[in-house]
């Protein structure tokens, strides 16, 4: 049995592209992942779980998926992912495989569920969860009442203080906190897309997103702009009592060069 707390990485926002050299606006995306995955490597015992919270490619190709799944094939932890609103969803799960790689979106480790859901609209950068989304959340928080459970989308369901931003976050985010509020279980909420460190807490619910491991979006800002901040993962440990401890790594020694006069990405 695994000692507690489990302990779970979130890596999001990848972005990797075809060309091993390609760059989003400037930082070579896959240079940049090196640079997070040596974080992880550097971990005294592996993490229980990681979790991929959507972007993993950039521009949707088999050969992306494919050299992430390499990318990740030397650490012997248990991987899962979400689309993000950059993925191809059918190229990412026809493609994105390795004996480490796990499609199941639902996790159940000891007295704590994992639910991962798809947000994506397809061709939009906005996101949406579509019934059949809130229909799996429900079976899944119905099997197990009595588990402590972490919901797990791209978009983030909250505004996090950026126009531009939460112009294309979820849109039916109203929805989904009414849907929630029904299940005391739910006692956190996990995130990717918006590319910076973020945490709040909305209906009793601690929700909270990581750094890119590529690109970091300037925080606060009404127009789209990019932050000199290094590139990161998340470490989140779960306890036994329900609740959860969580921080932010970077990979402090990482020097990415990137396009100061992006206006949108
Ligand atoms: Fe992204």
């Amino acid at each position: 049995m695994t000692k507690l707390p489990l302990r779970i990485i979130q890596i999001s926002d990848i972005h990797l592209l075809a060309d091993t050299s390609g760059a989003l606006l400037g930082v070579k995306t896959q240079e940049s992942l090196e640079a997070v995955l040596h974080l992880v490597h550097q971990e005294e015992t592996p993490p229980d779980l990681i979790l991929l919270t959507g972007d993993l490619s950039q521009d949707g190709t088999e050969t992306s998926y494919q050299r992430l799944a390499s990318m990740l094939a030397s650490i012997p932890v248990p991987i899962h992912f979400i689309p993000g609103n950059h993925d191809n969803v059918k190229t990412l799960n026809n493609t994105f495989q390795g004996d480490n790689i796990f499609p199941q979106k639902q996790i159940i480790l000891q007295n704590w569920q994992l639910i991962l859901l798809n947000s994506q609209k397809p061709g939009k950068v906005e996101g949406f969860l579509e019934q059949s989304q809130f229909d799996y959340l429900q079976e899944c928080l119905r099997a197990y009442p009595n588990h402590y459970s972490v919901v797990v989308f791209h978009h983030q369901p909250m505004p996090v203080g950026s126009q531009w931003l939460d112009n294309v976050g979820l849109k039916n985010a109203d929805e989904f906190w009414k849907f929630i509020s029904n299940y005391p279980q739910v006692k956190h909420l996990i995130f990717g897309h918006v590319h910076q460190e973020f945490e709040q807490e909305k209906q009793g619910i601690l929700c909270f997103s990581p750094p890119s491991t590529c690109i970091q979006f300037k925080r606060k800002q009404d127009h789209f702009g990019l932050e000199n901040l290094a590139p990161g993962l998340r470490w989140v440990n779960l306890y036994e009592d329900g609740h959860l401890e969580t921080g932010v790594r970077r990979a402090a020694k990482y020097v990415g060069v990137f396009d100061k006069d992006a206006k949108g990405y």
